[in-house]
């Protein structure tokens, strides 16, 4: 019997690995559809990239990049990532063309091969209304925000070609998103923002008497499409495509609908404080469609942890059934010490890390939300082993003697004595569990999944709004939270009603 059981325990061991093989096994295999073109962006510099209001990435770049491929026999593939990942992703071959209003630089071009061009922009600096600076040279010994990796960067940072700014005191502050340092330029933390002409006039648009911006005339930068070096096919077939919209007229659509385009949506304002918290209401949640992210980003959010509290809970009872041959065995085994090094990794590790151990290197950049729900339950197992094993052992060591020696068999005492008394204790353990796993599931923006935190971030993004946005979050989660708990609670009460003595 004893054999049968670990019979068993071994083939559902091997049957797990097998499936986690197949699943990080089709992650690998990239689908090498020579005519899919996956292209990176940015979406955080509109009105060439940004999200829209359906939360999909959309703007100037992505509808020429797809008019192209529809004219090329190509299926367009948009990958939103950071700026400053773009050019390495292309290297690396995860991309084959990175579209993100980028300029053309000779740096650059010692990396990557660029397309024809295809707009000219110049720099533009953002300041308070208030604010006496007009110049490039006036942002010495300044504190300038920027969008880390751009031309803009560059042009602030006190380098030793740097022929403008030379004073070695002035404070770039990088950020990953040219709305997160407007956001710092609004609460005071720095004097000006550096950044393309036409993503400053739109951040200015939106915050309309709050700032204002300055053009730097005497500087040209023109955008082209990267593509990794040596892709000529590549750079033939874009060029080719950019010429035929420029002759059907695409083009020009595209310029007047996204760049000279007046159908934006407005914010209104009013003097009295509290009609201005309803307008601040409506323009956050609803005139952007800041509703419909947060539905999409809880759904996101229930799903994600939904799905990894199963693959939690299966791995977690196979780690805790692992760890009890040890009692069972009165010594370690090697099942246990397996078990035992694999919790050991997991919590002396931080999620973060595993997710984008996950993402990034198991899964190279792809299927975002399997990475999310396997990180996750694999992280959950670690802690779910110990709920259940503690559960177990909680049961008094008598009730075990007793199953034996009315000749049950172990595996029959467990079934029938001891786990339907563990449960009672392993339930509320596992309620808590999924509750701190659904808070901890905040973090998969950044393997680029559009939960529920996400969901807050995008509407930041595009309202420059940051309290209303993260208090609705807040409240969200703790709402679902506390659901959560009152169903746990009731769930509890009723299995520990055969308790009353
Ligand atoms: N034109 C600038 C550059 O090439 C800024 C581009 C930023 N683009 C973006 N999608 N964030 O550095």
């Amino acid at each position: 019997m004893k054999h049968k059981q670990t019979w068993k325990v071994k083939a559902s061991i091997l049957a797990l690995l097998f499936c986690m093989m197949c699943m990080l096994g089709c992650g690998k295999s990239s689908t090498s559809n020579e005519k899919t073109l996956r292209v990176g962006t940015n979406a955080e510099f509109p009105p060439f990239e940004y999200i829209n209001n359906s939360g999909e990435i959309d703007g100037f770049d992505i509808q020429l990049i797809k008019a192209v491929g529809e004219e090329m026999g190509y299926q367009v593939e948009v990958q939103n990532m950071e700026f400053k990942s773009l050019l390495g992703s292309l290297k690396s071959g995860a991309l084959d063309a990175v579209i993100a209003g980028m300029t053309v630089t000779d740096e650059r071009r010692e990396s990557v091969d660029f397309t024809t061009t295809y707009y000219t922009a110049t720099q533009h600096i953002i300041v308070t209304v208030d604010s006496d600076i007009i110049s490039l040279e006036q942002l010495n010994g300044k504190k300038i925000a920027v969008q880390e990796g751009t031309t803009g960067d560059l042009l602030v940072t006190p380098e030793d070609d740097n022929e403008i700014i030379t004073d070695k005191n002035t404070e770039v502050k990088r950020f990953k998103k040219g709305t997160d340092a407007i956001i710092e330029l609004k609460n005071g933390s720095v004097d000006a923002v550096v950044i393309d002409a036409n993503p400053a006039k739109e951040f200015v648009r939106v915050n309309e008497g709050v700032l204002k911006n300055i053009e730097i005339t005497d500087i040209k930068e023109e955008y082209a499409i990267a593509v990794s070096k040596g892709n000529e096919q590549v750079v033939d077939d874009i060029n080719e495509g950019i010429r035929r919209i420029k002759e059907n007229g695409v083009f020009d659509e595209l310029v007047e609908t996204y760049i000279n385009g007046t159908e934006k949506s407005v914010r209104r304002h009013s003097d009295n404080p509290f009609i201005e918290f309803l307008y601040t209401l409506e323009f956050v949640f609803i005139s952007t469609n800041g509703y419909k992210l947060l539905l999409q980003g809880l759904v996101a959010t229930i799903g994600i942890s939904l799905a990894a509290v199963l693959v939690g809970i299966v791995l977690g009872l196979l780690l805790a059934l692992m760890k009890m041959t040890e009692v069972q065995k009165g010594k370690k085994t090697l099942w246990s010490r397996l078990a035992s090094i694999y919790i050991d990794i997991i919590r002396g590790t931080p999620a973060i890390v595993q997710l984008l151990i996950m993402y990034m290197v198991v899964f190279q950049s792809k299927m975002g939300m399997v990475a999310a729900i396997l990180t996750f339950g694999i992280n959950s197992a670690a802690y779910v082993a110990e709920i259940i094993r503690a559960g177990i052992l909680a049961v008094d060591k008598g009730q075990m003697e007793g199953g034996r020696s009315l000749g049950f068999s172990y595996a029959e005492t467990m079934r029938y004595i001891i786990l339907p008394q563990a449960i009672k204790n392993i339930l509320p353990a596992l309620g808590n569990e999924f509750i701190t796993l659904i808070k901890e599931t905040a973090i998969v923006g950044y393997v680029a999944i559009q939960d529920l935190t996400k969901a807050a971030d995008f509407i930041i993004s595009r309202t420059y709004e940051t309290f209303l946005p993260l208090i609705a979050i807040a409240i969200i989660y703790y709402c679902l939270v506390k659901l959560l708990t009152k169903g746990l609670n009731v769930f509890e009460r009723r299995l520990r009603q055969s308790d009353i003595r």
